[in-house]
């Protein structure tokens, strides 16, 4: 880190173009709150995630948002990174809000009013629990491609040009499915795509990540033949294709628990960053390089946590 230079405030997917090596939080239902997030960021996870939030009741109820959204100027850190072509850059890092929704219009509504506070909104198609699947959100959508586009479409039309607007999605088993949900989403208009290497029935406990699905749809993405458009920033410099060449930025996710695991399903899968979410719980300084949680990282969860407010029960099962 360095405070030599005015860093560049870029959007995540901009982010991930522009950088080989881009770490994500993952969403965290009760988890990736603030203090988390916080925290993390100070370990080289350069974007972070809001656990899901549900967006009907955030854009109608005033105490749903105060409950369930806070962020401050000190959560996003800056970072000294290498760029594609070995240039270092000092560059903030990004806040990306998960929404999950059964309809495109709430949801709308609910990015707008989040857009001034976060760097990103992400549409969750990930979550398999079968009170999200009943009520059609969720994992529920791994199905409904039309769906999704419908929603990003929404979402990116009441959005600021450029605004990065993501999915997070599960494989299918039939990978097919998975083609037409990432060609709908891009063809839509997402900016990103987080791939979670399993499918809906798979529970983490259980089941490794897939890595070769995860390079499917990375594959399929970059069949797509889409570049997401990339808003420019008058501090950046790299160039308006953000450096990749035309590659759409994804992020793998499933069983990273170490940097070296970062780095081996980036390889293994093509996609330009990694996100991790139980590894990061068991050790908030991994892509750090750190083989443990660092004493330092107690102090400071504490510090953050007293500061700015954690329901008591998390502090516990996060640290204790
Ligand atoms: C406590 C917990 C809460 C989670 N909440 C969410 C969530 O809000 N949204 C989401 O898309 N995934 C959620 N997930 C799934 C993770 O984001 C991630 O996809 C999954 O745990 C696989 O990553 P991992 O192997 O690094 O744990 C949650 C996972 C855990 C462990």
């Amino acid at each position: 880190m360095s405070d030599a230079a005015e860093p560049a405030v870029l959007p995540p997917h901009h982010l991930l173009n522009a950088f080989p090596n881009i770490n994500v939080c993952a969403p965290m239902v009760r988890y990736s709150k603030l203090p988390f997030r916080a925290l993390v960021a100070r370990y080289d996870t350069h974007i972070t995630t809001t656990p899901m939030i549900l967006a009907t009741e955030f854009s109608r109820n005033a105490k749903a948002r105060d409950s369930d959204f806070t962020t401050n100027g000190d959560e996003r850190y800056i970072y000294n990174l290498a760029d594609n072509a070995g240039n270092m850059h000092t560059v903030r890092g990004a806040l990306v809000c998960q929404l999950a929704s059964s309809e495109a219009s709430p949801l709308a509504d609910a990015a707008e009013l989040l857009q001034p506070y976060v760097d990103g909104i992400d549409l969750n198609c990930g979550c398999p629990q079968p009170w999200a699947y009943a009520e059609q959100l969720g994992s529920y959508l791994l199905r409904q491609p039309e769906t999704v586009a419908d929603m990003v479409r929404t979402i990116k039309a009441r959005m600021a040009d450029g605004f990065c607007v993501s999915v997070k999605i599960r494989i299918d088993e039939d990978l097919r499915r998975t083609d037409t949900l990432v060609r709908n989403a891009l063809h839509a208009g997402a900016s990103m795509l987080t791939i979670h290497g399993r499918t809906r029935t798979q529970p983490s406990q259980s089941y490794p990540v897939n890595l070769d699905g995860v390079k499917f749809a990375v594959e399929s993405a970059n069949a797509c033949g889409l570049h997401t458009p990339i808003g420019t920033s008058p501090s950046w410099s790299i160039g308006e294709d953000g450096g990749s060449g035309g590659i759409v930025p994804t992020v793998v996710n499933g069983d990273i628990w170490t940097r070296e695991d970062a780095i081996q399903h980036r390889t293994a899968t093509g996609a330009r960053g990694a996100m991790s979410a139980r590894g990061l719980l068991a050790n908030p300084a991994l892509f750090a390089g750190h083989a443990t949680t660092p004493q330092d990282a107690v102090a400071t969860f504490v510090d953050y946590a007293a500061k700015w407010g954690l329901h008591p029960a998390l502090f516990q099962y996060v640290y204790c």
